[in-house]
């Protein structure tokens, strides 16, 4: 955290509310020519330049042309082990797991090599952007001590949890449900609520668990105040029909997790393609979240999330990119396949909701909106510089641009990381883009 009061002068998008709530107008705020003011690492004050200037004498103030501050991206799902097998061709989702993700998971068990990737993978998320994101680590509990460690020394808010799974996975990357237990309330008392980390209790998904291992997974997600639980639900249909031929006796899969108490406030699922109805309502009545990762579902063809839906029943949504299965750190280029998603269903995704979605969305998902997703007085000072002129064409397209929506639209269907020229985290800046 910096001890200092430093000013940001560029134009300022933020979010204010859920465009599908309050209305598009009412959702964002937007200063044309604003100052961002941070002081000790948190958001002290947001305006027009006009306005804050003549009171910000003797502050140093960083003036950034043609630019636009947004809050930082918060990307509620993603596995970091994964970062070496993205884009890894030609399976669906069972497959998939078996021949690319079980091995490479395997590595972890070294923990130099978490080491290794836990740096690679912060790095390409502040690259990108992404200040915050609720992340897998593998079986071993050596990854989530690797990736806090090196989390803890940039000063990130981060969530992350050892994967629970004692079952239907190769021997070398399975715990049991005593240790998945024992290991992981270790690393609750190691690390949760130690600066900005959390914990997230990480049962993969219902096929890799036990019924007694979700018995205790749900056990300890109720032993310790704001602790978070994350796992994978409906993402595609053979895993659909597989949950149903090992849970019997449960009514359909989100009644596995709610079965077990894996279900509630700072529960997170992972896809939820699938989900009916009923499980829509229930996942709404008891305050979890649904994480809607878009490169993924259609990398691995698994279908079409329905965000209309979710949003009707009032089910808290963020995004997620869920490197690796899915195909980019980039929220932007996640907003850029939401909004095809959308369109093959014969949909609208508004770029003020992708901005929400994004931002105060994931925030809200995460139980967080008090800490991160907009710039209120008091919330942590994560926000980036976003560059029009990225590239030659974005440049151009943005010289066409006749209005705010236009331009946020275009760059979140051209822009990726070449666009993020700044990160700040907790008032510091972690990541300067080259040129
Ligand atoms: N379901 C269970 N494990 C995984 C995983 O690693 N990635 C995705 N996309 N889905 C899963
Ligand atoms: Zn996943």
């Amino acid at each position: 955290m910096s001890n200092t009061r430093k000013a940001y002068r560029a134009a300022i998008l933020h979010s204010l509310a859920d465009p599908a709530v309050v209305g598009v107008e009412q959702s964002y705020q937007y200063f044309e020519d604003g100052i961002l003011l941070i002081e000790n690492g948190k958001v002290a004050q947001v305006g027009a330049a006009a306005d804050l200037l003549p009171k910000l004498t003797g502050v140093d103030v960083q003036h950034y042309r043609d630019a636009l501050i947004t809050p930082g991206f918060i990307d509620t799902h993603i596995h970091y082990p994964q970062t070496g097998m993205i884009a890894s061709y030609g399976e669906q989702l069972l497959d998939w797991l078996n021949t690319y993700t079980f091995p490479t998971e395997k590595q972890f068990e070294d923990k130099a090599h978490a080491a290794e990737v836990a740096d690679i993978f912060l790095k390409e998320l502040l690259r990108n952007g992404t200040t915050t994101a609720l992340v897998f680590g593998s079986v071993h509990p050596q990854s989530v001590d690797a990736f806090f460690e090196a989390a803890q020394k940039l000063d990130l808010r981060m969530i992350a949890g050892k994967v629970m799974m004692d079952r239907n996975a190769p021997d070398y990357l399975t715990d049991t449900a005593e240790s998945g237990y024992a290991e992981s309330k270790a690393l609750i008392e190691r690390w949760h609520g130690k600066g900005r980390l959390h914990y997230a209790v990480t049962p993969r998904f219902a096929p890799t668990s036990t019924p007694q291992q979700l018995d205790l997974a749900g056990k300890l997600f109720g032993e310790y105040p704001d602790l978070y639980m994350h796992t994978h639900i409906s993402e595609n249909k053979a895993e659909v029909a597989w949950v149903k031929e090992l849970f019997p006796a449960r009514k359909g899969y989100l009644d596995v997790y709610d079965h077990h108490k894996l279900i509630g406030p700072r529960a997170v699922f992972a896809h939820g393609v699938h989900l009916c109805d009923e499980e829509c309502a229930r996942l709404a009545e008891t305050g979890s979240a649904v994480a809607f990762c878009p490169t993924s579902n259609l990398f691995l063809g698994s279908g079409l999330f329905d965000l209309n839906k979710l949003e009707q029943h009032g089910v808290r949504v963020g995004l997620g990119t869920d490197v690796g299965a899915g195909t980019s750190f980039s929220q932007l280029q996640s907003l850029n396949e939401a909004y095809k998603v959308m369109q093959l269903q014969g949909k609208k995704l508004d770029p003020f909701k992708s901005l929400y979605l994004a931002t105060l969305g994931g925030a809200n998902a995460l139980y967080l909106d008090d800490k991160l997703g907009n710039f209120l007085p008091g919330k942590d000072a994560d926000f980036l510089v976003l560059d029009y002129n990225a590239t030659p064409l974005m440049s151009y397209r943005m010289q066409q641009a006749r209005s705010l929506d236009e331009k946020l639209f275009a760059l979140t269907m051209l822009g990726d990381d070449r666009a993020v020229k700044e990160t700040f985290a907790a008032g510091v800046s972690v990541h300067q883009r080259e040129g």
